[in-house]
């Protein structure tokens, strides 16, 4: 049997650890061959493949990013897209897909595999942890690592200068990374895109904190979003890919803080650097045992599944089912963490 391999959306460590499961399982237990996509869906769309055996799988368990690339190619909004992934399938005689990747990636996956004939199994990868049917993604536990660890640096800069220092992290619908890394890093304020945040209010902790002789820190998700946000909302843009750009709440929220308290305050913007690097050892554990169960879910034929995290448990949720739904923070667990706030 012959089994293709894609990884699409924004990368994230452990995508190369899931692909060594897959293949080192596929090929020692089962005797499969893979063919590699290349860029996510723009490999099948467009017959763009990379070699892939267990000599191309060597090495690469603790490596970042994807040796396959990743793209947010997406067929369905091609006119003739799902007719072509069909044909470059059949021309190869591949008999099953695995794609890795986050709402979107998974979205067509689920299409295909409901709709038009095309076998897949799904693999949930996001750093945002924004995906549902799953406890965790991978990718989350690393990114919260390196934003905790980056606000543990701000702490003692912050102090030094008796500044405010506000560190945006990556999270544009979903606050995951902010509650889990501010909550580790002990913030005195996060915000997150699921509750708007009153900017008075949070210079009110800001001037309280300053009051107690501490520095505060204040983490805020890229998504997160004033109540009167015009001026921030209004920014949003597409970029030339047609992808969402948001316009840096970061700086502008530092900007109001010394505006409104008159306390010196800078952002620190963490970008791409959560997404990039090697995976924490939770994460290639994680991504490790989502690949073995994917390829088992191949074996058995269980197509339009996607292998997800329950407890310790992996087990198999409909595709559709996962990507019908972000899965955000819930207002409750924001609340718990508001004692620490001010
Ligand atoms: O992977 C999800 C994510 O990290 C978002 O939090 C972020 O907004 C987005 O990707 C940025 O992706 P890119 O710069 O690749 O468009």
């Amino acid at each position: 049997m012959r089994v293709g391999v894609l990884t699409g959306g924004g990368d994230c460590p452990g995508l190369n650890a899931v692909i060594r499961a897959i293949v080192r399982k596929g090929v020692q237990e089962y005797g499969y061959d893979f063919t590699g996509f290349r860029d996510g869906w723009r490999g099948p769309l467009e017959d763009a493949t990379v070699r892939l055996d267990i000599p191309a799988v060597r090495g690469i368990l603790p490596r970042g990013g994807t040796i396959l690339g990743s793209s947010r190619t997406n067929p369905l909004k091609q006119e003739d897209g799902i007719r072509r992934i069909q044909e470059n399938l059949a021309a190869r005689e591949i008999e099953a897909l695995v794609a890795i990747g986050g709402e979107d990636t998974l979205g067509v996956a689920a299409q295909l595999s409901d709709r038009h004939g095309v076998p897949c199994v799904g693999v949930p990868k996001t750093i945002d942890n924004d995906l549902s049917a799953t406890d965790y993604t991978f990718g989350f536990d690393t990114a919260v690592g390196i934003a905790t660890e980056a606000i543990d640096r701000l702490h003692t800069t912050a102090e030094s200068h008796m500044r405010v220092l506000v560190c945006e992290v990556m999270g544009r619908h979903a606050g995951w990374i902010a509650l889990h890394s501010g909550l580790a890093g002990g913030a005195n304020v996060i915000l997150i895109p699921e509750q708007r945040f009153d900017v008075d209010q949070v210079c009110a902790w800001i001037t309280s904190r300053f009051k107690a002789s501490y520095a505060p820190i204040v983490v805020v998700a890229e998504g997160a979003m004033p109540k009167d946000g015009d001026a921030v909302l209004k920014d949003e843009s597409l970029d030339s890919f047609g992808h969402v750009r948001l316009s840096g709440v970061g700086e502008w929220l530092a900007k109001q803080i010394e505006k409104r308290t008159g306390k010196e305050a800078r952002t620190t913007v963490l970008g791409h650097i959560q997404r990039g690097g090697t995976p924490s050892a939770f994460d290639r554990w994680l991504a490790t045992r989502f690949g073995l169960h994917a390829i088992d879910a191949v074996r058995e034929g269980d197509f339009g599944k996607m292998v997800a995290l329950r407890g310790t448990d992996i087990v198999r949720v409909p595709i559709a089912e996962a990507t019908a739904k972000l899965k955000t923070v819930d207002p409750k667990l924001y609340e718990e963490v508001g004692v620490f706030f001010g």
